[in-house]
C-alpha cells in the first residue's frame, strides 16, 4: 500500500517516524509545504486551498491513502480533502482525541492541549473531547515552539524560559495533547516540566493505532521506497528528515 504523507513543512517528519517504526505501509510519498509554512498563523480559507493544491500533487502520484500529518490543516482542511480526494484521508485530531479517550480513566481528568494558533482557534480538540464527556479541558496556543524546534533548541535557558512564559501559573495537567507536529520533539522538556505523571499524547503514535483498528493494516510490511518532496529546498528537508529519522531514513 502506498501512503501519502502532507504536511506545512518538515514538522510532520514526526508523524512519518512513528509511520515508519510501525510498518504499515510499503511505500510512502512525504510532501512538505516548505515554500508556505508556517500554515499554523495563517487564516482558514488559505489553509484550505494550500492543502487542496497539495492533494493534486499525492493524486498526481497515485498514493491509496493520504494521512494529513500537520494539525493545522487537520483542524481545517480535512472535509475538504476527504470529499475532493479519491482514496481515503486521515487527519490527526480525531486519532489524537481517540488515544486520549483510551488513556484517560475519567472524565474528570484535565487535559491541556497546546497547539497553533490556527488550531486552537478551530476549537476542535475541545469540541471533541468534551463531546466525549470531557469537561476540565484548557487550549493554549505556543506556536513559538515551532522555530525553536526547527533551530534545534530542545532543552537549556531559552527553551526553559519559554516554558515558563507559556505555562506559568498552569497546573500540571493529567494529559497534555501535543497538537502540533512539531512537539514530540520537545516532549523531554515538557516532560520535565510538568512532571512524570502528565501523560503526553502523541500525533503520530496516535494515528499508527487508528489507522491499524480502522484499516487493520498489518504491521509488518517491509518499506520499498520513501519519496521526500518539498515545496521549497528539498534538501534541507531531507537533512531534517535525516536528524529526525536517524536509521529509519532511507534516501
Ligand atoms: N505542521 C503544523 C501543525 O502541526 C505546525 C507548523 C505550521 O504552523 O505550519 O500544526
Amino acid at each position: 500500500m502506498k501512503v501519502g504523507v502532507f504536511d506545512s513543512g518538515v514538522g510532520g517528519l514526526s508523524v512519518l517516524k512513528s509511520l515508519l517504526e510501525a510498518r504499515l505501509f510499503e511505500s510512502i510519498v512525504y510532501y512538505g509545504d516548505t515554500a508556505r509554512v508556517p500554515y499554523g498563523t495563517k487564516d482558514k480559507q488559505t489553509i484550505i486551498r494550500f492543502s487542496l493544491q497539495a492533494l493534486e500533487f499525492f493524486t498526481s502520484h497515485r498514493v491509496d491513502m493520504l494521512v494529513v500529518a500537520c494539525n493545522t490543516a487537520s483542524a481545517y482542511a480535512l472535509d475538504s480533502l476527504s470529499h475532493e480526494a479519491p482514496f481515503p484521508v486521515i487527519g490527526v485530531i480525531t486519532p489524537g482525541v481517540l488515544a486520549t479517550q483510551n488513556k484517560l480513566s475519567s472524565k474528570d481528568a484535565s487535559i491541556l492541549v497546546i497547539a497553533t494558533k490556527a488550531t486552537i482557534a478551530s476549537n476542535l480538540y475541545a469540541a471533541k473531547l468534551q463531546e466525549n464527556g470531557f469537561y476540565n479541558v484548557k487550549s493554549l496556543a505556543t506556536g513559538l515552539f515551532v522555530p525553536f524546534v526547527e533551530e534545534g533548541i530542545y532543552d537549556g535557558k531559552p527553551m526553559q524560559a519559554l516554558l515558563e512564559y507559556y505555562f506559568k501559573g498552569f497546573e500540571s495537567p493529567n494529559a497534555l495533547i501535543l497538537g502540533c507536529t512539531h512537539f514530540p520533539l520537545i516532549a523531554p522538556a515538557l516532560s520535565a516540566y510538568f512532571g512524570k505523571d502528565t501523560i503526553l499524547i502523541h500525533s503520530g503514535e496516535a494515528i499508527v493505532e487508528y489507522i491499524q483498528n480502522t484499516y487493520h493494516l498489518s504491521t509488518h510490511h517491509i518499506l520499498h521506497s520513501l519519496e521526500f518532496f518539498a515545496s521549497d529546498d528539498v534538501d534541507a528537508l531531507k537533512h531534517t528528515a535525516k536528524l529526525w529519522l536517524g536509521n529509519l531514513y532511507m534516501p
